[in-house]
């Protein structure tokens, strides 16, 4: 892992961009720029807040979220990577949100956005789980709209096969008056009904546990929000699922305090269940969401 002042010294960027020791001793990129402040976590490539300058947060973040070295945290954007959901006994949602990643390189454009890009490849401790030869780059552009672009090459020898999410937790201000707009018609499959295939009609609104696979989708979905007066576009490229997901009073979490579910919601940014993306040998593939405050 590369240490603060290293980090600070090869990509820091005077009043915009510099890294410090975060909690549970991970260490964070902060950013801040004339439109909007983040922050990234190195473990995991992970946003953990976005905060559009006169806005309120955008990213959701638990309050009881454990920062811990190996330990997914609760909220902002995990990427799950090479898998989503369950595989055998290696745990949910992939490898990549646990681990350190190593910091490539970083910019202030032209408009006074800042880029981040940080990157992952394989090891022993992967091999163990995933047994391929990879190079995975995160590239976060950061202002008034906050852009990930997660991209896969593939540098096995062989062809390996990915699912994948940016697993975004939104804040809204009450999950009962939200909607979520753009699937209308699309195909569901709900994890909630032991997976039964669906249809969605109209805009989602929430009164349960959800959890679902929308399927087919590549259009925008936003989230239409009347408490905190805003609605949240989330644009996609390289992805052809969409998950959403409030886990409700149903699921007990310890790092997720009972009741918070009101003030979340997952729209995910996926290539998840039948969207899975196969890569051969030299080639590469580019998921990115692009969130921006309506
Ligand atoms: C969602 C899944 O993407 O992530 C849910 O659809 C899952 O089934 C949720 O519960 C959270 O996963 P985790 O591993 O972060 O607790």
């Amino acid at each position: 892992m590369q240490f603060i002042n290293t980090l600070n010294q090869g990509f820091g960027i005077a009043d915009c961009l510099h890294f410090e020791t975060g909690p549970g001793g991970l260490p964070v990129a902060t950013i801040t720029t004339a439109k909007a402040s983040a922050q990234v976590a190195l473990q995991g490539a992970q946003v953990l807040a976005w905060q559009p300058s006169g806005q309120e947060p955008v990213l959701w973040l638990s309050e009881t979220a454990e920062f811990a070295p190996g330990k997914p945290v609760r909220g902002g954007v995990p990427v799950c990577w090479p898998w989503f959901g369950p595989l055998a006994d290696k745990g949910l949602h992939g490898f990549a949100r646990n681990r350190n990643w190593s910091v490539r390189a970083s910019q202030q454009d032209a408009d006074g956005q800042v880029l981040l890009c940080l990157s992952l490849q394989d090891d022993l401790q992967s091999r163990l789980l995933w047994d391929h030869a990879f190079d995975l780059e995160l590239h976060i552009t950061v202002g008034a709209s906050l852009t990930m672009t997660l991209t896969t090459r593939n540098t096995d020898r062989a062809a390996f096969t990915i699912n994948q999410a940016l697993h975004t937790y939104f804040r809204v201000g009450d999950i009962r008056q939200i909607c979520v707009l753009g699937l209308d018609g699309c195909t569901y499959l709900d994890k909630v009904q032991a997976m039964a295939r669906l249809q969605q009609s109209g805009d989602i609104r929430f009164s349960a546990e959800t959890d679902r696979v929308y399927l087919d989708t590549a259009t925008d979905c936003v989230i239409d929000d009347p408490v905190l007066g805003r609605q949240i576009r989330i644009a996609k490229q390289g992805s052809h699922s969409t998950v959403v997901w409030n886990p409700w009073s149903e699921k007990v979490m310890p790092d997720m305090a009972s009741g918070t579910y009101q003030h979340m919601v997952c729209v995910e940014t996926c290539n998840a269940g039948p969207d899975a993306i196969t890569l051969a040998p030299g080639q590469q593939h580019s998921l990115r969401a692009e969130i921006s405050v309506l």
